[in-house]
């Protein structure tokens, strides 16, 4: 990425009807409408529940962080690193980077704010942007947000088991069935050994490898278990697999871990495959990947959705980053959230997302007078907690009963001329359209009244 910019007529994808020039987001970057707000809040709420109910504290870290913390810590070859990181030089000639994921970060701040000296286990929980220039695809964006919770100071399998059964609960609670994928890519020892094996296997192999392929050959052969390409999966069928490269601990610990699984019903996969895009893990890993489902309109029709190998979150064990940023061995395991791919799964499976925000009540108004008493009436049903609405600017009770309707209350309280002299109000019931008036004076409480009996 440049440091500086120009406007150039690249970055100006529309003429208006008029011919001016009118700007488009930049590729893989999206807006947040406001009709999409519903969904984050939805998926914000029960994060900060799970949060609350499983100790977690919040964090928020900046979005600019020096270049060499991820190149410490995803790996100097993994692709954040070295395809997908929005960097540059800033004013100062420093290297800076926005961030393309949190664990790093996160880790920063702990050491950086003297958590290691806090009772352990430190729980920290997050959300917020990231970046990566990827290949923008469905569920793949440049911009994204990440719901997180990272854990230091625990190495026991009931931790691990733990925060794959909240995640597995959130997703429940969001309506999203997965199955986790699970897997564990051992201690030093194991590793060592399985890369031997791995190596020896590919090696005759190499020619019929794509280039990314014998890249990954080279830097990081564990990364080839990931590959996309279909040759390589099919090469792959006879692979030897990690599990049986396990130090009898590592075997013991994730037998542990899927046991805690079994306890709670909770679906598992135990994939050999799984190693994740970042150098820092070790040992446990894990994604929760979508299952095909079939779902039905409200109309009844039965609609097929796919599963998907996209996962909605994933995390695992990164037992030995907070030594490789300078502190002291300390034990972690955390998981990311994809807040995009969950709020897609919300959409295409049409499921009613509950709108906290909207309105309950309209106030509407005919004549100045009567405008002027509303106002009033509006901010004593807002102090009492109830969500109002109004559109004051319009005198016609038409397009302000259009505005009741579009904003989905149960009741429109309307002050004419007529209820203003004889100190009275009309409370419309927007479902039936039935009408009824009742004394001004007691508008807030018969109107809290009904409320209270359609909650
Ligand atoms: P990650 O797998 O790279 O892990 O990202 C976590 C989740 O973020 C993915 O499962 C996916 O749902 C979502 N995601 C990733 N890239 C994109 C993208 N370009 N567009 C939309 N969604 C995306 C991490 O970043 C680790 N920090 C997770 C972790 C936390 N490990 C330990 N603690």
């Amino acid at each position: 990425m440049r440091g500086n910019y120009t406007t150039t007529p690249l970055n100006i994808k529309h003429m208006s009807k008029k011919g001016k020039k009118t700007f488009q987001t930049l590729r893989g970057m999206r807006d947040i409408m406001p009709e999409d707000w519903k969904f984050y809040d939805f998926v914000f709420s029960e994060g900060k529940r799970s949060a609350n109910d499983y100790g977690y504290q919040r964090i928020e870290t900046p979005m600019l962080e020096y270049a060499d913390l991820f190149k410490r810590t995803a790996g100097h070859e993994s692709d954040i690193v070295t395809k997908e990181m929005y960097d540059f030089e800033d004013k100062g000639g420093d290297h800076i980077v926005v961030r393309p994921e949190l664990t790093a970060p996160i880790s920063r701040a702990y050491i950086e704010h003297g958590m290691p000296n806090q009772p352990h286990p430190v729980k920290l929980w997050y959300w917020m942007s990231a970046m990566r220039y990827e290949r923008p695809q469905a569920g793949r964006y440049r911009q994204f947000t990440h719901l997180g919770y990272e854990v230091y100071g625990d190495a026991v399998p009931v931790t691990d088991a733990e925060m794959m059964i909240m995640g597995y609960r959130m997703l429940e609670a969001w309506g999203i069935p997965v199955t986790v994928h699970v897997n564990s890519l051992g201690d030093k020892e194991s590793r060592t050994a399985y890369k031997r094996a791995l190596t020896s296997f590919l090696k005759p192999k190499l020619k019929e490898f794509a280039e990314e392929d014998r890249e990954r050959y080279k830097k990081n052969i564990l990364r080839i278990l990931d590959s996309k390409d279909k040759e390589m999966q099919k090469m792959l069928e006879d692979a030897p697999q990690m599990i049986d490269y396990l130090s009898d601990e590592s075997r013991e610990y994730l037998l542990k871990i899927v046991d805690y699984l079994d306890d709670l019903n909770i679906p598992y996969e135990l994939d050999s495959k799984l190693v994740r895009g970042l150098d820092y893990y070790t040992g446990t890993v894990f994604e929760f990947i979508p299952n095909a489902c079939e779902i039905e309109s409200p109309e009844g029709k039965k609609r097929e959705i796919p599963g998907g190998r996209l996962s909605v979150g994933g995390g695992g064990r990164y037992d030995d980053l907070i030594q490789e940023l300078g502190g002291k061995q300390t034990p972690a395991i955390g998981m990311s959230f994809g807040v995009e791919r969950i709020l897609l799964h919300l959409k295409e499976r049409r499921l009613q997302v509950p709108d906290s925000e909207k309105p309950q009540v309209f106030v509407g108004q005919i004549g100045e007078d009567a405008r002027k008493r509303s106002l009033a009436l509006f901010e004593e049903l807002r102090s009492k907690g109830i969500r109002v609405s109004s559109l004051f600017s319009k005198e016609g009770i038409k397009s302000q009963l259009d505005m009741a309707n579009k904003t989905g209350v149960r009741y429109a309280l309307i002050l004419g001329q007529k209820e203003l002299l004889d100190n009275t109000i009309l409370i419309r019931d927007m479902e039936n359209g039935i009408q009824e008036t009742v004394d001004l004076g007691k508008a807030v409480s018969e109107i809290m009244k009904r409320l209270k009996t359609v909650s």
